[in-house]
């Protein structure tokens, strides 16, 4: 059965996004089969991964696959190890069919269920067809990101030394409290992972260290570091890619870690 983690914080541009798809290259290059569920109307996984615009998966999204419970409808193939439910940024009207029933084209669709158990209940088509699924969520704590909390059993907290960073971890982290409360996926969390470090900054110092105080067991011992080639992985990608082995590198490490802490 799938071991599903989600990536998460409210806060916007706290790497995310290149989180997830890091991990997941890894893991799939590792032999494990992976699927990446992208929750964020952004769509930046989906390009990251796919090399395509997120717009391109308009009607072929994962909007659909759980309007319609039919994920594999929906799958898009990067290799034999890695596949992605894809986005755009029709995903933004996923809470107004959640309370209305109505898509986009004002099309009537029910559902059974409660509100927060709908991407939890497309998951249970696919969740014996993969060794593990990412999910990539939005900077906020809206219907996507407590659908991935519920459906979760892990969460990986993202953490950008900064003031603002700071101070959304203690509402995030009660989003998570609420889900274990509420799901039988009781999602723990697995690690709070410290990105986008500028090692020049003395606030960055400060705020790393102070999460590592409020946090002494959740936080990854790596901490990533602000890198150019990670900066252009979006541009440049998986395939074809000079400068990935750098990219990733340290990444790498809390693969390692992650898989350890999970239990492989
Ligand atoms: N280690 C890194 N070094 C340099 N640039 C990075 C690194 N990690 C991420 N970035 C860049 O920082 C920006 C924000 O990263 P990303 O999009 O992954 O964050 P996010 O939390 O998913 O953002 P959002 O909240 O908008 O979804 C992107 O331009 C990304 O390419
Ligand atoms: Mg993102």
């Amino acid at each position: 059965m799938a071991k599903v983690v989600t990536f998460g914080l409210q806060k916007g541009g706290v790497s995310k996004s290149t989180s997830a798809g890091a991990l997941a290259y890894l893991l799939s290059q590792d032999g494990y089969k992976t699927l990446v569920i992208d929750m964020d109307s952004q769509g930046n996984v989906t390009e990251l991964l796919t090399d395509q615009p997120a717009n391109n998966f308009i009607g072929k999204s994962v909007f659909e696959a759980i309007v319609y419970k039919q994920p594999k409808e929906y799958t898009y193939k990067v290799n034999e190890n890695l596949y992605v439910l894809p986005s755009n940024n029709y995903l933004a009207l996923f809470a107004k069919w959640i309370y209305t029933k109505t898509l986009p084209n004002n099309e009537l669709v029910k559902y059974e269920g409660k509100v927060f158990e709908q991407l939890n209940l497309m998951i249970d088509e696919i969740r014996n067809d993969y060794d593990y699924i990412l999910i990539d969520t939005p900077p906020s704590l809206s219907e996507q990101t407590t659908n991935s909390l519920y459906a979760s059993d892990y969460v990986v907290v993202l953490f950008e030394a900064s003031k603002f960073c700071y101070s959304a971890i203690p509402n995030f982290m009660e989003s998570v409290e609420i889900s274990q409360q509420i799901s039988p996926n009781k999602v723990e969390p697995i690690g709070m992972l410290r990105t986008l470090n500028d090692k020049r900054r003395s606030d960055a110092k400060f705020f790393n260290e102070k999460i590592a105080e409020d946090y002494p067991e959740l936080v990854f011992e790596t901490v990533i570091t602000r890198k150019a080639s990670t900066g252009r992985l979006p541009f440049f990608g998986f395939e074809d890619n000079d400068e990935l082995s750098d990219a990733l590198s340290q990444y790498r490490e809390v693969y390692k870690e992650l898989l350890k802490r999970i239990g492989e």
